[in-house]
């Protein structure tokens, strides 16, 4: 089986992405860590617990990471997700935070790196906040790691959180700089561009959502608040891409899950901009190989939908 550990800051489409881990028969989920972004950490925290539960899969160990960024000011996303990041759904089942696990996310994920050395895939569809303070207590962490998807940056300096940003970026600019110099295990990066132009179409979504399951329903209920907003964000998604229903996260799941949805992708240097008035927090891309630096990493372009399709309807089975 796959081993995955996964960082998120459980907004609607993080747990679209952990319920489609935790469906893929292939796929052993050994921990997930929670960083700080769409909402505050405690949220997080709970969220986590909240799809896992949803999903019958409560033995999934959950961690507690950071809950602000590296340097910069703390921001958030709960326009988009709501206040609690799950879309403000009263929820009298929800499990207490005392089910999070005592230890450290970051102590952690060093653990399980070094435990299952060259197996472990690690998935981060949050700010990289905890794997630039895991590569600081542990410069051989990348190393150990199989490989690394990640769901952030953006291709063509188009952004959702300032003009050039993307949210996971732009909420942590210099731990987004550390994973993209430090990591040098194969990286996959999933942007805004390619999430934009990977998006599904609002009738396939209608049908996704009314499946009749718990799991679909619990979706449904979670993602009322942040489709509201999607489906009338209509001139964002027609200069992207058309109108459309976008999951961001699981593009990174996704690919990490069954490579082959991943369809194509450039291969190359990338880095973050860190002191840019305007471009604070955008991705560069280094297609001139200015900077010489050893580890590329594969930005995808491209996503094989009718696949990507079947992983998104499997997990609300
Ligand atoms: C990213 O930011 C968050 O809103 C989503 O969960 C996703 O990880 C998209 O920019
Ligand atoms: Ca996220």
């Amino acid at each position: 089986k796959l081993k995955f550990l996964i960082d998120v800051d459980c907004g609607t489409d993080d747990a679209q992405a952990i319920m489609m881990a935790v469906a893929a028969p292939h796929v052993k989920v050994l921990a997930i860590t929670c960083v700080g972004g769409n909402t505050q950490l405690e949220n997080v925290c709970k969220n986590v617990l909240r799809v896992l539960k949803v999903c019958n899969r409560s033995e999934i160990p959950v961690y507690r990471g950071l809950g602000t960024p590296i340097l910069g000011e703390r921001i958030n996303a709960s326009y988009f997700h709501g206040k609690d990041g799950l879309g403000d759904v009263p929820d009298a089942d929800a499990p207490g935070i005392e089910n999070i696990q005592k230890e450290h996310a970051v102590d952690m994920m060093v653990k399980l790196a070094t435990k299952h050395a060259g197996q472990l895939t690690l998935i981060a569809t949050g700010p990289l906040t905890n794997l630039a303070m895991a590569v600081r207590m542990d410069p051989s962490f990348p190393s150990k790691l199989k490989d690394l998807y990640i769901m952030g940056g953006n291709m063509e300096s188009r952004g959702n959180t300032t003009a050039c940003g993307e949210f996971n970026f732009v909420a942590d600019p210099e731990a987004a700089y550390m994973v993209l110099r430090d990591f040098t295990c194969p990286t996959y990066i999933a942007t805004w561009e390619h999430s934009c132009r990977s998006k599904l179409s609002w009738e396939w979504y209608d049908k996704w959502v009314n499946m009749g399951t718990a799991k679909a329903t619990f979706i449904k209920n979670i993602y009322a608040l942040s489709m509201k907003t999607s489906r009338s964000e209509k001139e964002v998604k027609e200069m992207v891409a058309g109108a459309g229903f976008v999951s961001c996260d699981a593009y990174a799941m996704a690919a990490a899950i069954d490579k082959s949805t991943m369809t194509s992708s450039i291969e190359t240097v990338v880095t973050v901009e860190l002191n840019g008035k305007f471009t604070r927090g955008m991705m560069v891309l280094d297609l001139i190989d200015e900077l010489k630096r050893p580890n590329k990493a594969f930005v995808m372009n491209g996503c094989d939908l009718e696949k990507f399709k079947v992983l998104m309807e499997n997990s609300v089975k």
